[in-house]
């Protein structure tokens, strides 16, 4: 790894246009080292891909020289690359006849096809089980899964502008360079704009306006459309590594990060982000979480997973690599976790994902903050989903439950039920309902419920439907009419059924 300069962005459409002539993408790389390879490469295990390069063609020299890390000899390297401004401009070096890279370029394919690169430093995604190649603390990585995650859960509609704080080699603001009018990149590290600049551009995407800085320092008093962070996310024992130690104790990096995005965002705009957040004995996460959102904002707060402290702990020694550094250094590391956490009151850490909205009801005092735990397989992009929940959110905070009763409401696409219980038994024992997209989400429901979200195909308002349930089942249909409208809240609440706008009836109760 080094930090000497780094590569001048101002030739890359002829490096783009090779890279593309030789199938150097996502798609040509698959092609070209098989499933099992490519999915190797993508855990930094570099074998594989090393055996399916023996040869001389322009895509293995490039996959050698820019995935692999490795020297190729120089009639080779001029086959596949405008070799001369490559060398001129830093992105290749020349020793002793030999080739190599200056910086990690990987093909990156876009939600529609495109063929994009992602620039970041030699050696950090080489490493194979050894962990980041690099201790350095200013390096800049490529993309991760944390980077991907937050790529597919962020909303996806056409705006004005947008802001990557913590840009790193850039990956979001290329995202959203694809429907951002105007993107802000910032970050600490000056060297991860440089890369933010170089990824743009080798992608063929409109430069971003680029600022270094904290938090939301470099930005001032701006407001945005869209906000989006994959911050320095990870509770640590002090500073070591720009692109994930926050360096401000605890998860207070990403406390302030929410809090303060809410003074920047514009009416109806989003902040998306992937945060870490401590579980402190005497104290419900989500209470914690809550008392994040800022004022004038809606959230969504989503739970992805949990880990004990020692399983956190040896998560990030892995990563840094600290576990190649001897049985003594690794137990003094893992002992200064312990003992961070142990100072904070920390059990454990929660991963997951934060959305906030800013509202003119949430302005008015009436915020909709949902908090939950959602450990489950999701269908990705969650975009779609995103709005979703908020447009749902919007819609529930407007309706009484005399105004649930006269709503019409269909059954969301691709919801199945499933009856559970002994076989050969006459009833289920529960019935759930299951989505197929989106959040996937799964939940169990009554006969009551499971009928009527079985006839709900718009047609007849919510009352009626349970008016002729409680004939069916010989029940009260006041009653009935009584103690369901929570069911179908959460029913709409968690997307299994849809409101159909503008379908009330005036139907009331009785
Ligand atoms: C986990 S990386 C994310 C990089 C990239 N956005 C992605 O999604 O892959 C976090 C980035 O935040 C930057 N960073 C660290 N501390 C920061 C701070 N206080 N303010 C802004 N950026 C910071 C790091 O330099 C790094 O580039």
């Amino acid at each position: 790894m080094s930090k000497t300069s780094l590569p001048a962005p101002d030739h890359t459409a002829g490096l783009r246009e090779a890279l593309l002539a030789a199938a150097f993408t996502a798609d040509g790389l698959l092609d070209r080292l098989g499933a099992a390879a490519y999915a190797a490469l993508a855990r930094s295990e570099t074998v594989p891909a090393l055996r399916a390069t023996r040869g001389v063609s322009p895509l293995d020299t490039l996959v050698r020289l820019f995935l692999l890390q490795r020297p190729v000899p120089q009639e080779q390297a001029r086959a596949a690359l405008p070799l001369e401004e490559c060398v001129q401009d830093g992105w290749v070096s020349v020793e002793d006849g030999l080739i190599r890279a200056t910086v990690d370029v990987r093909p990156y394919g876009g939600p529609d096809g495109e063929d994009w690169f992602i620039v970041s430093d030699l050696g950090c995604a080489v490493g194979g089980a050894g962990g980041i190649g690099s201790h350095e603390e200013g390096v800049v990585l490529g993309v991760g899964g944390a980077s991907t995650t937050l790529a597919s859960i962020t909303v996806r509609t056409p705006v004005a502008s947008a802001l990557d704080l913590g840009t790193g080699s850039g990956i979001q603001a290329l995202h959203a360079a694809q429907h951002a009018t105007r993107v802000t990149a910032t970050d600490l590290n000056p060297r991860a704009l440089e890369f933010t600049r170089l990824t743009l551009a080798l992608s063929g995407a409109a430069p971003a306006d680029l600022r270094e800085g904290s938090l939301f320092e470099p930005v001032g008093t701006e407001t945005f459309d869209l906000i989006v962070s994959n911050p320095p996310f990870v509770i640590s024992p002090g500073a070591r590594l720009t692109y994930r130690d926050g360096g401000m104790g605890g998860d207070d990096l990403c406390r302030a990060l929410v809090q303060q995005a809410g003074s920047h965002l514009n009416e109806g705009g989003y902040a998306q982000f992937l945060a870490n957040w401590q579980h402190v004995e005497g104290e419900e996460w989500q209470d914690r979480l809550r008392s994040w959102v800022p004022a004038g904002c809606d959230a969504w707060i989503v739970q992805r997973e949990v880990q004990d402290v020692t399983q956190y702990a040896e998560l990030w020694l892995r990563d840094s690599g600290d576990h190649r550094g001897g049985p003594e250094v690794y137990a003094e590391r893992y002992e200064a976790w312990l003992d961070e956490f142990e100072a904070r009151g920390t059990t454990s850490v929660g991963f997951g994902w934060i959305t906030l909205r800013r509202s003119a009801a949430a302005a008015a005092g009436n915020p909709s903050i949902v908090v939950e735990e959602w450990p489950h397989a999701v269908q990705q992009p969650l975009g779609r989903a995103v709005e979703e929940h908020f447009a749902r959110q919007d819609y529930l905070r407007e309706q009484d439950d005399a105004a649930l009763l006269a709503g019409h409401f269909t059954l969301a696409a691709e919801v199945v039920q499933e009856q559970v219980g002994l076989p050969g038994a006459e009833d289920p024992e529960h019935v759930v309902l299951r989505q197929h997209r989106g959040m996937m989400r799964a939940t169990k429901v009554d006969a009551v419920a499971a009928g009527f979200a079985g006839v709900c195909d718009g047609s007849l308002p919510a009352g009626r439907i349970l008016d002729a349930i409680a004939q069916l089942m010989s029940e009260d249909p006041v009653l009935l009419r009584d103690r369901t409208p929570q069911a179908i809240r959460l029913l709409v609440e968690e997307g299994f059924l849809e409101p159909v706008p503008g379908a009330a009836s005036g139907e009331g109760p009785g």
